[in-house]
């Protein structure tokens, strides 16, 4: 059966995108058959954190009934599948995120997991993504402004029946001022934390170029916690052998010579 899982915050720029992105990018090296849609309608950008070039297709033709979910279907270069939305402001117009439910309900069957990118804040857009889910997974800087933040949308997810499964901290630099992790399990009612991203200036540097962390530099630090989510997030032994795939297919490519 398919799992619906939204990524989501409350505060803006936490990391939700980052997580998305590389989460869907580690889990579809590991043979999984995963689909990112980016339900942040207003200020879409998982398309640009990808390099996912404009489509001529995309969510929010699917939400105003112009198109079906296959149509507005990319297959990026790595193999994630991904349902991009809109960048434009007029791609908004006539645009209904009440939908977004049903559309999420045509990738049933079709693929394993959808990772749901969500907005910020606690608006319709948002409501709408957390419809459309069956779990959620949180992400949050290690500081109260966010987490204050956070639980609200953890409350909000929970009354409307979603199963928050974690939170992922992100953003750790294991200074002082920092919560730690028993401290944002605790204010977030003992839910685990299934993940500590580092702070990481791959990160950045991966957005501007337009990849995942983990396929710009699957060796720093980020890549390396990113791996580590997967394997929470499915609770299986993923094929993650990067380091040695890399010198086998480098010495593939000698012989071949
Ligand atoms: N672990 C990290 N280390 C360093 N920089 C990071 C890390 N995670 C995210 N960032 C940076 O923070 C910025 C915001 O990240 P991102 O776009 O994923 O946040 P968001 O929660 O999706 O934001 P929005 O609410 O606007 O959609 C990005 O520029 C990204 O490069
Ligand atoms: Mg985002």
């Amino acid at each position: 059966m398919s799992r619906v899982l939204s990524i989501a915050s409350g505060k803006g720029g936490v990391g939700k995108t980052t997580v998305v992105s590389n989460l869907g990018a580690v889990l579809t090296e590991a043979g999984k058959n995963v689909t990112l849609v980016d339900g942040n309608l207003t200020t879409a950008n998982l398309s640009m954190h990808l390099g996912i070039p404009l489509y001529p297709v995309t969510l929010h033709d699917v939400l105003k009934d112009d198109a079906m979910m296959p149509e507005a279907m990319y297959v990026h270069p790595s193999g994630v599948k991904v349902v991009p939305s809109g960048l434009g402001i007029d791609d908004m117009e006539g645009t209904d995120s009440r939908n977004l439910p049903l559309a999420i309900d045509e990738l049933m069957g079709d693929t394993e997991m959808v990772l749901l990118d969500t907005p910020a804040g606690l608006g319709q857009e948002t409501i709408s993504t957390i419809e459309a889910s069956d779990e959620m997974l949180l992400v949050t800087h290690p500081n109260m402004p966010s987490l204050t933040d956070v639980l609200k949308t953890k409350n909000l997810a929970e009354d409307m029946g979603v199963d928050v499964i974690g939170a992922v901290i992100n953003y750790h630099t294991g200074s002082r001022e920092e919560l730690n992790e028993q401290e944002v399990s605790d204010m977030l009612d003992g839910l685990p934390i299934v993940a500590k991203i580092p702070y990481d200036k791959k990160v950045p540097e991966a957005v501007a170029m337009k990849k995942p962390v983990v396929h710009h530099d699957p060796h720093t630090p980020a890549s390396k916690a990113f791996r580590e989510l997967a394997t929470e997030i499915t609770a299986e032994e993923l094929d993650l052998n990067y380091g040695k795939k890399g010198i086998l297919s480098r010495l593939a490519g000698f012989f071949k010579v």
